[in-house]
C-alpha cells in the first residue's frame, strides 16, 4: 500500500502537474484532493501542451484511474468541457470517478467572487474569479450543493430554492444586480450536466480505500500550494481550501497513516499571482528576466506572475507543515543565464532576524530578505538528463537549497517537457 502526496511549497505554479504526470507512470490511481478550476496544470506530451484545470494529471495514462475527491469544488460545465477537449485530442476520460461528496460551483458563486473582489477595491485578494471562495464558504455554511445532488432532482431543486433566495437578496440589495432564476439554473444543471456526469459520479472514499487495501499505488495531487493554504498561507491572500499534505487526507477521505510519502515541489526561484506579501519579490530587470525566461504568465488567467529569488525560509516552513519526505526543484534552467544567484536564508524586521516564518503577518509584510549569494553557471542545462550533465555551480545551488530546508532534493526540472528532469541524490 502506498499513498504519495504531491504538494506545492510556494504560491502555486511550481510544476506540480508535470511532476504528477511523471510519477503517475508508476501509479494506479491519481486523486485531486482540493481546489477547483482555479488550478492550471500544464503537461507537455509528445510536443503537445495540455492545460488541465480540474482533471487529475493522471488522466493522460491508460493504466491510471483519475479521481476527483470530495475536497474539490467542481464546476460541471468546465469539467465537461475539459473532458470533451481531451477526448477530441484522443485522451480516454472514461475511467474518471468524481466524488458524490464534492461541492458544485454554482453560477452565483462565480458572480459573487467577481463582485466581492470589485467591492474590496485596492484590498482585493486577486482571486481567479472562478467562484472558488464562495463555493467553499457555502460548504462551511452548510448550504452548498453537492455533486451527488445532481442525481436527485427533487433535493437539488429544494436546496437551490433555499440558497438562491439569500443569494438573490445579496445580489440585488448589496450589489444592485439582477436576481438569478432558480429554474434556469436547475434546468441547466439537471437536464444538461447531470445526464453527462452521472456515469462518472461515485463513492471515491470506498474506491481509494479499496485501491490502498489491494496494495495499489495512489498519488494525491495537490492544487495551489502551502502558502495559499487557508490555514497556513499568507491569510487573507490565500485560496479557500487546504493544499497542505494534511488536506489530502480530508479531501480524499483517507487516514493519515495511509500516507507513505510527501513530495514537495518548489521552483528554483519564487512566483506569485494575486495580492499578498512576497519578501523576495524583485521589481527590477532581474524580475523581468525571470518572467521572460520562465514564461511566467498564468496558465489559467494569463496574468503576469510576480517573481523573486528563492526563499529558504518558506521552504523550511513547507517542510515542517507537510512532513516533506523529499523535494523536487523545478525550472532550474530558467536561472541558466545569471552571473550570480541569491537565496533568502532568513528575514529581518525591525532589527530582528527570523530564521523561521514569523507567525505574525505584520512582520512578514515589513520583512526584508537576508540573502546568500551563489555563483551562477551561465550554461544551458535544458538538455541535461543525468547528474553529470549539470555544471558544478548548478549542483552546488541545488545542494545549498537542500541543506537550507533540510529536505533531500531528488528531482530537478530543466524544461517544460515530460522528460526534462535530472534525478539527484542529495
Ligand atoms: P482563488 O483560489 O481563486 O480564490 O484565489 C485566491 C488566491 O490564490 C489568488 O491570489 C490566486 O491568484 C491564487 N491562486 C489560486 N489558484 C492558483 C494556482 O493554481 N496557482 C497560483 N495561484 C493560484
Amino acid at each position: 500500500m502506498s499513498a504519495t502526496v504531491v504538494v506545492g511549497c510556494q504560491w502555486g505554479d511550481e510544476g506540480k502537474g508535470k511532476l504528477t504526470d511523471l510519477l503517475a507512470r508508476e501509479m494506479q490511481m491519481v486523486v485531486r484532493y482540493q481546489g477547483g478550476h482555479n488550478a492550471g496544470h500544464t503537461v507537455v506530451v509528445n510536443g503537445r501542451t495540455f492545460a488541465l484545470q480540474l482533471l487529475p494529471s493522471g488522466v493522460l495514462y491508460h493504466h491510471v484511474t483519475p479521481v476527483i475527491g470530495n475536497g474539490v469544488v467542481v464546476d460541471p460545465k468546465v469539467l465537461l468541457e475539459e473532458m470533451a477537449a481531451l477526448t477530441a485530442a484522443g485522451v480516454d476520460c472514461s475511467r474518471l470517478v468524481v466524488s458524490g461528496g464534492a461541492h458544485l460551483i454554482m453560477p452565483y458563486h462565480q458572480e459573487l467572487d467577481a463582485l466581492t473582489e470589485r467591492y474590496l477595491g485596492r484590498n482585493k485578494l486577486g482571486t481567479t474569479k472562478r467562484g472558488i471562495g464562495p463555493a467553499y464558504a457555502d460548504k462551511s455554511a452548510r448550504v452548498g450543493i453537492r455533486v451527488q445532488d445532481l442525481l436527485d432532482p427533487k433535493i437539488f431543486r429544494e436546496k437551490l430554492d433555499v440558497v438562491l433566495k439569500e443569494k438573490n437578496l445579496i445580489l440585488a440589495k448589496v450589489y444592485n444586480r439582477l436576481p438569478l432564476s432558480a429554474s434556469d439554473i436547475a434546468d441547466r444543471y439537471l437536464d444538461e450536466y447531470a445526464p453527462k456526469l452521472a456515469p462518472f459520479i461515485g463513492d471515491t472514499v470506498g474506491l481509494i480505500g479499496d485501491a490502498l487495501a489491494a496494495g495499489h499505488d495512489v498519488l494525491l495531487e495537490g492544487a495551489q500550494a502551502t502558502f495559499l493554504d487557508l490555514d497556513h498561507g499568507t491569510y487573507p491572500f490565500v485560496t479557500s481550501s487546504n493544499p497542505v499534505a494534511g488536506g489530502a487526507c480530508v479531501g480524499a477521505g483517507i487516514g493519515p497513516l495511509s500516507v507513505t510519502s510527501v513530495i514537495g515541489v518548489a521552483k528554483a526561484y519564487v512566483t506569485r499571482v494575486g495580492s499578498g506579501p512576497f519578501v523576495t519579490e524583485l521589481h527590477d530587470e532581474t524580475g523581468d528576466l525571470l518572467v521572460e525566461r520562465g514564461r511566467e504568465y498564468g496558465t489559467n488567467t494569463g496574468r503576469r506572475r510576480r517573481t523573486g529569488w528563492l526563499d529558504a525560509v518558506m521552504l523550511r516552513q513547507a517542510a515542517r507543515l507537510n512532513s516533506l519526505s523529499e523535494l523536487a526543484l523545478t525550472k532550474l534552467d530558467v536561472l541558466d543565464t545569471f552571473e550570480t544567484l541569491k537565496v533568502c536564508v532568513a528575514y529581518e524586521s525591525e532589527g530582528r532576524r527570523y530564521d523561521r516564518m514569523p507567525y505574525h503577518q505584520t512582520v512578514l509584510h515589513k520583512a526584508t530578505p537576508v540573502y546568500e549569494e551563489l555563483p551562477g553557471w551561465q550554461a544551458d542545462t535544458s538538455a541535461a538528463t543525468e547528474l553529470h550533465h549539470l555544471p558544478a555551480a548548478a549542483k552546488d545551488y541545488v545542494h545549498f537549497v537542500s541543506e537550507q530546508c533540510g529536505v533531500p532534493i531528488k528531482l530537478v526540472g530543466v524544461g517544460p517537457g515530460r522528460d526534462q528532469f535530472v534525478r539527484f541524490a542529495s
